[in-house]
Formats: C-alpha cells, sequence, structure tokens
C-alpha cells in the first residue's frame, strides 16, 4: 500500500493500536498508583484465576510466557502490545512455548511485530533511546516522486493546478488523545527529561549504616510517643528531604494526574530498562525483587552465616500474598525451608497452586486467630509470634520478609500518611519473631515525615545495620523502597512494648488526632549519621524517581521512542542474580512409574518388587541377632492378618496431595497426605491415638522408616543414620497444624538393637475406647507440635511387629568392643577392624541395600514376651566377637 506523502509509519502503527486499544473498558478493576503504589503494580499479577489453565494445558508440560501466570488483563494486554510493536519483550504469544531473552529475538520481524527500519538505527540511536526519525528525509524522497509524477513547487495537483498546496499532514495521534489535544504539563516535562542522569547499574551496592548504639529502652522511650493533628498532605515534609526535590516529586507526579492511564503504562514499560524481566519463571515480578535483594546482600537471607545448607531454614513472609517472595525462597532452599506466610484473606491471598519454582508444603500460611490475616490485630501478632516461637525452638526465624501494600489511588501522594500502620506493624512483627542474629527486609514507600524516621530509628537501634535500598526490580518513577535490616540485637522488648503501645493508638482510631511521632525529633537530627543517611537516601531516591516520571512523560510525548537496553540488562541481571533464563513452566502430571523411571530409571525396578523377609522370633538367633550391632529397628503396627494395602510399603509424593503407594508392583493413589514432589519413601500409615477409654480419638500418620527422595533430594547413598536425620528434619519442615482429614507425617524412629529394648521403646498399658487394654507405644513427641486439635496431648500406637533395617552393607558388620564399649566395623574378608569415625563407604548400606534386606517380625498379642525375648538374645550376642 502506498503511504501518503509525508505520513510517518511509525505513528500510524501506534494510532491503529492505540484505536484499538482505546476500545478497551476504561476501568480496569485493578486501580493503579503509578506514583508510589508498587503493590498495584505487582497486584497486576493477582488476576490469574485459578481454573486459568485448560485441563489440557495441565496434563502438557507446558512452557508458557509469563504473562500467562501473572494474569493478563486490559493493562497488560496494553503494554504488550506495545511491546510487540517495539520488540522490547521476548513477543511471543500467550500460548506460545517461549525461549526467553534471545538476543536475536530483538531483531526478528513476526505478523504482529514491527523491526526498527534501518533508517531508525542508523540515525536516532542515542544513549540507548531511539529518536522519532526526522521527517525531512521522507518528504524529499516524496518530492521526487511527486516531481516525476509532474508536480511543480507552488501548483496544485489537479488537471489545472488546482488543489492544495501542502502535503497532507502526518497523522499526529498520541495514544488515545484527541488529535487537537496538547498537553502542556507533558511538552513541559520532556524538555525536563535528562538521560545522563538515568544510573543504570546491574550490580546495585546496598549502603550500610552500621548502628553503633544498643537498642533503647523503656526509660529512654519515656515520652517520646506524640499524638498530633490529622494531615493530609506531604509538601511541607522537607526535615528529611530537600525542599526543591519534594516538590519536584509532587510536581512529576502530577504531570498524569489528568492523563491516559493505558497510555502511560506503556511508555512506562517501553522506558524501563529492567521491565523485561518481569517474574523470570516464578508467579510474580515481586520473586525476582527478593532474588535481586538477597543477591545484593549477598545471599545473607537464603544462606545466612553459620547455618548449613541442610538444615532447616526459617523464615516469615508476612503481607505476603500471593507469595512470590516465599516462591523464590523455596525455589533456593527447596524443602530444607520452613516458611510462615502470613497475608489478608481475600483477593491477594496466598496462590500456593501458583508455586511452581518452590515446593510449597513446607510453607506454612497463617491467619491468625481471627483467621482473617490482618497484621494490624493485636491478637494476630501474638499468634503468629507464638506459633513461630514453638516451631523454632523459641528462636524465632530466621529471617523475615513484608510487602505490605494497598490502594490508594487518588491519594498517591499521601501512601505514606496513609501507610504508617503497615509499616509500623511490619517492623513490630519482625522484631516479635525474628531471631536474635536474624534479618528483616520490608517495603516502604516515601520517608519523609518525622513518624516514618521514627520508626526507621528505632529499626536502626535493634539491628546492627540497616539499608534503605531500591531495587532494580522496583519501577523507577514509583516511591517505593525497601529496608533492609541485618542482625537483629538481644534486649529489644522495650521496642516492641513501645512499638504495641504505638499500634493500640492507631487502632484507637481517634478521628481528631493521629499518631505522629514515635522518636521526637530532636534525637532524630542530633543523630547524625542516622540523619543524614536518612536525608541523603530520601535525596537520591527522589531524584531517581523524578527522573523516572520524567522519562515516562517523555516516552508519552515520542511514541517512537525505545529502552533499547531491556534484552541485554535483563541477560545481565539473571546472571549476576543467579537466576536462571527460564520460562515458567507448569508441572507435568504423569504416572508414578513413568516420573520414576524418567528420574530413576532401571535402579527403582531393581527394588520395587522386593517384599521384606518375614521371620518368627524363634528366628532371630540366625537374623537379627547375627550379629544384633547390624541393625537398626522401628516398633510397626504390622502383622501378618492386616491387609496388604495397609502394609509398609514405598509411597511416592508428586507434590501436594499427589501421593502414591506401592502394593503388588502397582502405585495406588492414597489421599490425605501432603508430600513435596519427588518425595519416594519407605513408610508405614499408623493408627494413632490420643488419651484413653473414652475420650480416646484416633488419626492416621505416615511414619517414615527410611527414604531415597526427600523433595527431589537423592539421599539414598548416605548412610542409614544420616539419612535418618533428613528424615527427621524433613518431617520438621513438613509439620503444620492440619484438621484430622489429612495424615500427619512423622520420622519413624529407628532404634539399635543391642540396646535394652525396654528402655529404647517401653510399652504402657492403654484402655482402649472398647475398654480393653492392649500395650501401647509412645514414639518421640515432636517440640513442634502445636496446642491444636489436641496436638499437645501425647501421641501413641499399638505395635504389634518390628521392622528391622540393616545399615551396613557385607563383608563389613558391626560389633561392640568389649574394652572400649565403642562400636566398630569389622570386614570378614580382610579382617580390618576400624572404629566408626574411620569407617569406609563400602561398608554403608545404601537404600536400596537396607530396603533389600529388610526384616519383620510379627509380634501379635504377645509384644512384651516377643521384645523380652529378643532382648535377652540381642544382649547374648552384641558383645561377642565373630569368629573367622
Ligand atoms: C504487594 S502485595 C505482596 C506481594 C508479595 N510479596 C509476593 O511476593 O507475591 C501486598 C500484600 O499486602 C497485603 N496486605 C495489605 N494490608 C495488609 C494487612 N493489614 N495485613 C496483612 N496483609 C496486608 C495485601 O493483601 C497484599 O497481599
Amino acid at each position: 500500500m502506498k503511504m501518503p506523502i509525508g505520513i510517518n509509519m511509525v505513528e500510524n502503527t501506534n494510532s491503529a493500536e492505540d484505536m484499538n486499544s482505546s476500545r478497551l473498558s476504561e476501568d480496569s478493576n485493578q486501580s493503579e498508583n503509578e506514583h508510589g503504589l508498587s503493590f498495584l503494580e505487582d497486584s497486576l499479577m493477582y488476576q490469574l484465576p485459578n481454573d486459568y489453565f485448560s485441563p489440557d494445558e495441565q496434563k502438557e508440560n507446558t512452557t508458557i510466557s509469563v504473562h500467562q501466570n501473572t494474569g493478563i488483563n486490559e493493562e497488560e494486554e496494553d503494554e504488550r502490545a506495545v511491546e510487540n510493536q517495539h520488540h522490547i519483550n521476548e513477543g511471543s504469544s500467550p500460548s506460545e512455548t517461549i525461549t526467553k531473552s534471545s538476543p536475536s529475538n530483538d531483531k526478528c520481524v513476526g505478523s504482529n511485530k514491527r523491526s526498527r527500519t534501518q533508517f531508525e538505527i542508523d540515525n536516532h540511536e542515542t544513549r540507548g533511546v531511539y529518536f522519532e526519525p526526522p521527517r525531512k528525509k521522507e518528504a524529499s524522497f516524496g518530492m521526487k516522486v511527486m516531481t516525476m509524477m509532474g508536480y511543480q513547487k507552488g501548483r496544485g495537483l489537479g488537471k489545472n493546478n488546482q488543489g492544495r498546496l501542502e502535503p497532507v499532514v502526518a497523522f499526529h495521534q498520541k495514544g488515545r488523545r484527541g488529535f487537537a489535544f496538547e498537553y502542556t504539563e507533558l511538552k513541559e516535562a520532556v524538555t525536563k527529561w535528562d538521560p545522563s542522569l538515568e544510573v543504570v547499574e546491574v550490580d546495585t551496592k546496598v549502603k550500610w549504616m552500621i548502628n553503633e548504639l544498643t537498642p533503647p529502652s523503656e526509660h529512654e522511650m519515656k515520652d517520646w510517643i506524640q499524638e498530633g493533628e490529622k494531615k493530609n498532605t506531604i509538601d511541607d515534609e522537607t526535615l528529611f528531604c530537600d525542599k526543591n526535590i519534594l516538590q519536584q516529586i509532587i510536581k512529576s507526579k502530577s504531570i498524569f494526574d489528568k492523563f491516559d492511564k493505558h497510555e502511560m503504562r506503556r511508555a512506562r514499560t517501553r522506558s524501563n530498562p529492567f521491565e523485561t524481566i518481569r517474574g523470570v519463571f516464578f508467579q510474580n515480578r515481586a520473586a525476582v525483587k527478593m532474588a535481586e535483594m538477597d543477591k545484593a546482600c549477598d545471599f545473607m537471607f537464603t544462606r545466612p552465616n553459620g547455618l548449613e545448607m541442610h538444615n532447616p531454614l526459617y523464615f516469615a513472609d508476612v503481607c505476603a500474598g500471593p507469595g512470590g517472595f516465599s516462591e523464590y525462597v523455596l525455589w533456593r532452599r527447596k524443602w530444607i525451608a520452613k516458611g510462615f506466610g502470613f497475608t489478608l484473606r481475600n483477593s491477594n491471598d496466598f496462590k500456593l497452586e501458583e508455586f511452581f519454582a518452590g515446593p510449597p508444603e513446607t510453607f506454612h500460611p497463617y491467619y491468625g486467630p481471627k483467621e482473617d490475616g490482618n497484621i494490624y490485630d493485636t491478637e494476630n501478632q501474638k499468634a503468629l509470634a507464638n506459633l513461630i516461637m514453638q516451631q523454632t525452638k523459641g528462636q524465632g526465624v530466621h529471617f523475615m520478609m513484608a510487602d505490605g501494600g494497598f490502594s490508594v489511588e487518588g491519594k498517591e501522594n499521601i501512601q505514606e500518611l496513609l501507610s504508617k500502620q503497615l509499616y509500623l506493624c511490619q517492623c513490630l512483627v519482625a522484631l516479635m519473631i525474628v531471631r536474635e542474629g536474624g534479618h528483616f527486609v520490608t517495603k516502604l514507600f516515601d520517608l519523609f515525615t518525622t513518624f516514618s524516621a521514627g520508626l526507621i530509628y528505632l529499626m536502626s537501634r535493634c539491628f546492627k545495620k540497616i539499608s534503605i535500598f531500591k531495587p532494580n526490580t522496583s519501577r523507577p518513577a514509583n516511591s517505593e523502597r525497601y529496608l533492609i535490616c541485618q542482625e537483629k540485637l538481644p534486649n529489644i522488648n522495650d521496642v516492641i512494648a513501645h512499638l504495641q503501645h504505638a499500634n493500640e493508638i492507631l487502632l484507637d482510631g481517634n478521628k481528631e488526632t493521629d499518631l505522629v511521632q514515635l522518636v521526637p525529633l530532636e534525637i532524630l537530627q542530633k543523630n547524625e549519621l542516622f540523619y543524614q543517611y536518612l536525608k541523603e537516601s530520601n535525596d537520591t531516591l527522589g531524584n531517581k524517581q523524578i527522573n523516572g516520571l520524567l522519562k515516562i512523560a517523555a516516552y508519552c510525548e515520542n511514541i517512537a521512542l525505545i529502552e533499547e537496553r531491556q534484552s541485554s540488562i535483563r541477560t545481565e541481571c539473571l546472571l549476576h542474580w543467579e537466576l536462571p533464563d527460564q520460562s515458567r513452566t507448569v508441572p507435568r502430571y504423569s504416572r508414578p512409574e513413568d516420573r520414576l523411571q524418567t528420574i530413576l530409571g532401571s535402579k527403582f525396578s531393581a527394588i520395587s518388587d522386593k517384599a521384606p523377609h518375614e521371620i518368627a522370633i524363634t528366628d532371630a538367633d540366625n537374623t537379627v541377632c547375627n550379629p544384633p550391632c547390624n541393625w537398626l529397628f522401628f516398633p510397626s503396627a504390622y502383622n501378618k492378618s492386616m491387609p496388604i494395602e495397609c502394609q509398609p510399603t514405598l509411597y511416592y509424593g508428586m507434590g501436594r496431595t499427589r501421593v502414591h503407594r506401592l502394593v503388588k508392583g502397582t502405585w495406588h493413589a492414597v489421599t490425605g497426605i501432603e508430600l513435596p514432589p519427588d518425595t519416594l519413601v519407605y513408610a508405614e500409615m499408623i493408627t494413632e491415638y490420643r488419651s484413653e477409654g473414652k475420650k480416646q480419638m484416633k488419626t492416621h500418620t505416615l511414619y517414615i522408616v527410611d527414604a531415597w527422595l526427600l523433595g527431589a533430594q537423592d539421599i539414598s547413598q548416605k548412610f542409614l543414620p544420616d539419612r535418618q536425620y533428613l528424615i527427621h528434619q524433613f518431617c520438621e519442615t513438613l509439620w503444620k497444624p492440619t484438621n484430622n482429614s489429612f495424615a500427619r507425617v512423622r520420622p519413624g524412629k529407628l532404634h539399635s538393637l543391642d540396646e535394652d529394648m525396654t528402655r529404647t521403646i517401653p510399652l504402657k498399658s492403654i484402655q482402649m475406647k472398647n475398654g480393653l487394654d492392649v500395650m501401647a507405644y509412645y514414639p518421640p513427641q515432636p517440640s513442634y507440635s502445636l496446642n491444636l486439635n489436641n496436638d499437645n496431648e501425647p501421641f501413641y500406637y499399638i505395635p504389634s511387629g518390628i521392622i528391622f533395617m540393616n545399615f551396613t552393607r557385607k563383608p563389613w558388620s558391626v560389633h561392640l568392643s568389649r574394652s572400649t564399649g565403642l562400636h566398630y566395623f569389622f570386614n570378614s574378608k580382610t579382617n580390618d577392624k576400624v572404629y566408626n569415625d574411620k569407617r569406609p563407604q563400602s561398608a554403608e548400606a545404601d537404600f536400596s541395600y537396607s530396603f533389600e534386606k529388610r526384616i519383620i517380625l510379627d509380634v501379635t498379642n504377645n509384644e512384651s514376651s516377643s521384645i523380652n525375648l529378643l532382648n535377652t538374645k540381642t544382649k547374648a550376642k552384641c558383645c561377642i566377637p565373630p569368629r573367622q
């Protein structure tokens, strides 16, 4: 199609898009606060309906674009339209499998894609930005064509030289603006935008402020809290920020007050160098923010000093729905992390079904006794702290993240004033639940008021170091920033009480006055280090925000501008943050046998059908007592007459409640248990009881005796006692209070056979509900159980069998030295003898060996006498060194 002379093709294309997008509803259900409320920016990600993927898509191992998972609404559609036009994103359609961030994609041309013309590339590249091409060249080309067709300057094109003397003016519509619309504020803003002020650094450094003071005491803080007049403006809050900067922030934000939201968002998408990073393979952008902050702090969150990678990391995620932060942490640590989530129970609730990257089974969403998840509520705060203390042996979490935000549409400038209780409660809860030496990160917005400054000051005195940090993944034009606090100090209880008192004032909601001060201004100003740090941070972030806003204005004004660094920055950032450049993948739901074949191959089929060796007590001399030190045993509820479906066997967890049990070579689905994906264990489902007689209650519990895979971690080659230790950790992180329709999962403690069994597994007479007296066994009671659903009552079960697991591999066997009283390993081929600390790996039974050699003994109806007999036999043998 021939273009009319003077028409700029770039603008024309955009206009068509804009015409289309103008048909989209204006009142998107996501209100947006571009000027500072990143929650709403992130909340764009919350719209994915649960049934977003068709069953077919779910079955497939579909690799999908991030857009698809973050929930597409009109706003994102708009952004994507712009991205497709300008090739700043990979340009995949939602249903396509995409390879993200291929640099070559920048140049590709698709049906709905527009590549840059060579003209633009050659002539308009400046500081990574493309400027609108001047029209002179096109006009002169058109002029040549017209001249060839007989056009003479100053004459019309009609037969008699009649008609207009000037070319038709280019189609100049910007976004959805009317043709005649002139937006002077925008034009003015464009002249102020200085691209050279933009600092684009992948390796952002955290600037720490080191605290040299101890936490303030109750006495010191007496009379610090003050109430004052309620405010609804921040224009005069210049105590902690340069006056001009504050004014410019407010002015730059107001450019967009009357501006079309869609147009502004598209300009924001085009202008932000970090925009196309999006959520990578996580459910939202927030997850990547946490990844960036973790890296910026040398992974102090996910790899805290002093915590070995095989020991569970305890964390809390507060104001946290839908849970991207936690998904990131769980992706890094897998099941070796226990998360406590707390967020409002509403449309932004946790979306555990979206935790594709990090398994959610060890994540415990909690909503407090009010069941509303409101962090302002005092009872909720205390209950969350109790829960965490109970499960962390009174220590608290290694770190807490908080990312609270809510809509302040139309009141963007006073977001800080509206969010003060959120600021306060997030900090307060951190002081209540983070362990000594632990860390905290929380989202904040503007920090101009004495109230906010006082809160930061108090936090700075409760930790060794603090930093106010804006990650690259937080859009430059908003006022979002994060307070990062490193290494909590002891003796902070008075500060907790101070903040609790402040929260009570805020909860009171006195309409006339407001809480305006936590720390007196003189104290804040007198502390030079603190005062300068905050002021410099406000000024620096303020300038960054102003420049970001002006840049968006320039991109609104000139729709040909493209931030061409987006693709390379994305690649560099992912590399720097140690995130693989992968797409988000919906887990494949395959059959257990197929999945196991894929991950374990023939190793699994070799052992899967092996039945245990069943013995009678009379066989003990030639089996488990020869020698007894080779064996560990588990008191089981097994008996010969038990149906095969209930017998101890292999269980395979494929994530959440997709759990299967192997019965006669076939996998059967089991309901009511949750296990992380790729968990393969040898376990027994046991009926557990609490209380006696009429009050007796029963629940089902899966006791894990041994494990091959724990949440995709292959532990099969470890020594059996080491596997036991990991099983113990696994059950601890997995534990959460459940109702009785869900089975608990516990470690099946293995005992040494050479110890006195009457001491290791004491049996106690118990009266059952039907009045019968039976011998019961009380397994170790975990300290993390809660006073919930009677979980605080000691639990027991009725043993009727014993499972023996061999932990050493022939020709090695284990014996007890008479002289030292220590166990030693003896090699019957070489006659080598070594103590446990020198044992060679060849002496250790791996999972397959222990599983194949397992022995099972039925002791029904005569538990005590069988156990006594076995005890006598083992004691008679365990000290005797083997004969050659
Ligand atoms: C930006 S979102 C958090 C995003 C989250 N970090 C993630 O990674 O997915 C803000 C969250 O704060 C929550 N929130 C706001 N006010 C709250 C309150 N008073 N108590 C608890 N949660 C609150 C919102 O419901 C929302 O889930």
